[in-house]
């Protein structure tokens, strides 16, 4: 081949309708590639009056816009169907729906242009970001923290994830999400709880750090959600009322008491499986507070700390055209009629865990 591929790549496992037109590095190269154009539609205004995901309207959002998205993508990379390798597109976990909207297009595309179809797990697509952000080789550990997931993951090769360890039952960036809506601040609750907290301070408030009295790097945020909770009632009960002082002294205690729990549970993770490099992905890879809590593990541990980008660790389509370039690179291209897998765990040896979210079950 005489010039890099090119691939597409479509997301809409959740709430985030997303095209992506990513190039591959050069060679057989770990990366990085180059993200030509990415296109995010998101859905919160649409979700905003029903305080979650609604899957039905999700999935008639996603319908109706990822063309639009697909189009927008292409032109601003400045290619056309012609000009790419081929097509990837998240096929699962998440909500049906959704997920099928992606699957029938990229189906669609690939029938029409004669192009390889790559279905990629949405979980292996942010566990592959950091090597076409930075290009880093394998294996590496990645904590994997959002609002549908929160594991340790041992990357080995492109379809090759060990599970260390990971929640027992909510995502962190459910509990963040579930943390602002209770406190009044709007969703996503990730950056509006981080923004408020900035103000806040984080000792006023005694809350839990779960799971820690307890070896191994299992994760738990469903009670200290609930600790937040009581903490707002009690305030209110006795002050009549909630004031911004509360709620960023609630914001910030809440964000202190993720930190700690995330940074220690690292620490465990890279005494168990030793890493050159420790990465992060996900939506809550975004906050401010949790990047520096990890660098500092990481470098107490004489490995390179890797995060990519904010808008690469949220949902979008580059990170699920890279994880199908990495696949197709692999051999591991799908047939024609690739289906839509709801529940996909990235590590089918571990065993499950106990819990459900907002995307099922977390395995
Ligand atoms: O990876 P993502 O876009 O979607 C999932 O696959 O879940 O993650 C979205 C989650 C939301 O729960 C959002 O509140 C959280 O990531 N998030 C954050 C921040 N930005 C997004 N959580 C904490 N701090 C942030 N700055
Ligand atoms: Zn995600």
């Amino acid at each position: 081949m005489d010039r890099t591929p090119i691939f597409l790549g479509l997301e809409t496992s959740c709430d985030d309708t997303a095209a992506a037109v990513v190039r591959a590095p050069a060679g057989d190269g770990a990366g990085p590639g180059e993200v030509m154009a990415s296109v995010v539609l998101g859905q919160a205004e649409l979700h905003a009056a029903f305080g979650g995901v609604v899957p039905e309207i999700a999935a008639r959002a996603h319908a109706e816009k990822l063309d639009l998205a697909v189009e927008a993508a292409l032109g601003r990379a400045g290619v056309g169907l012609r000009d790419l390798d081929g097509i990837a597109v998240t096929s699962g976990p998440g909500l049906i729906g959704g997920l099928l909207a992606g699957v029938m297009l990229a189906r669609g595309l690939a029938a029409a242009t004669g192009l390889p179809l790559v279905g990629v797990n949405h979980l292996a697509a942010h566990a592959l970001t950091p090597r076409l952000t930075d290009g880093i080789a394998f294996p590496y550990l990645l904590l994997l923290v959002s609002g549908g997931h929160a594991q340790f993951l041992a990357v080995e090769g492109p379809g090759s994830f060990r599970r260390l360890g990971g929640t027992i039952d909510d995502a962190p960036g459910e509990a963040f999400d579930k943390v602002a809506k209770l406190l009044g601040l709007p969703q996503p609750g990730g950056p509006a709880v981080e923004a408020c907290a900035a103000a806040g301070r984080a000792g006023r408030f005694a809350l839990p750090r779960p799971l820690l009295d307890r070896p191994g790097c299992e994760l738990s945020f469903s009670g200290l959600k609930t600790a937040v909770l009581r903490a707002r009632d009690a305030t209110v009960a006795a002050a009549g009322g909630l004031a911004a002082a509360d709620v960023a002294d609630l914001a910030a205690g809440f964000q202190a008491a993720v930190v700690e729990v995330l940074a220690e549970k690292t620490r465990r993770a890279l005494a168990l499986a030793p890493a050159p490099v420790l990465a992060v992905a996900g939506g809550v890879a975004a906050n401010r507070a949790v990047r520096a809590a990890l660098q500092a593990a990481a470098t107490a541990a004489g490995a390179r700390f890797v995060a990519p980008p904010p808008a690469l660790c949220t949902d979008n389509g580059a990170i699920v055209a890279w994880a199908g370039i990495e696949r197709w690179r692999a051999g591991l291209a799908d047939p024609a009629d690739l289906v839509a897998r709801p529940r996909w765990p990235l590590d089918a040896g571990a065993p499950a865990l106990v819990g459900g979210g907002r995307r099922g079950a977390k395995g």
